[in-house]
């Protein structure tokens, strides 16, 4: 565990292999868009049941979180029981997209990328079609 502060406000960064320690009843941290809550308490509490949660303990439930499409009151309530965030080092290691990439428009793709590719193959395959018959003559 680190302790980076500015200003007065601390923020605790912990280690994914950390957070991945606390998936029992006795302690249950999951990890939404890189902050790290402790919902221990909150299991029995949950509208969405406490099942849900026991399943993401100890990793990422950025997504299922997402998914639900959980209510105002619902992100207030979780700040009570965010911890700290997850170390910058160890972001990249969580494989479900955190909800500023779910909500980013995507770039458009290029020109060639659309139709260079597919042409290329296609000429591809004529050549080698070519090479092919031309051998049997
Ligand atoms: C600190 C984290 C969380 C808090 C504070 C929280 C809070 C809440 C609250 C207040 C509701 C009632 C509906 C609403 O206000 O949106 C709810 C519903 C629900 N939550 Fe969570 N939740 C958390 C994490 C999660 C996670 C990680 C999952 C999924 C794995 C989840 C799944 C659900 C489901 C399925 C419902 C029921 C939705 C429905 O019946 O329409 N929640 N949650």
């Amino acid at each position: 565990m680190e302790e980076h502060g500015s200003g007065g406000k601390e923020v605790r960064y912990y280690r994914l292999s950390e957070v991945e320690e606390h998936n029992s009843f006795k302690s249950t941290w999951i990890i939404i868009n890189h902050k790290v809550f402790d919902v221990t308490k909150f299991l029995e509490e949950h509208p969405g049941g406490e099942e849900v949660l026991r399943e993401q303990a100890g990793g990422d439930a950025t997504e299922s979180f997402e998914d639900v499409g959980h209510s105002t009151d619902a992100r207030e309530m979780s700040k009570s029981m965010m911890i700290g965030e997850l170390h910058p080092d160890d972001r990249h290691k969580i494989a479900k997209p955190p909800e500023s990439f779910a909500t980013l428009v995507p770039e458009p793709t290029s020109w060639w990328s659309n139709w260079l590719i597919p042409l290329l193959a296609a000429a591809i395959v004529t050549l080698m079609y070519r090479m092919y018959t031309a051998e049997d003559e």
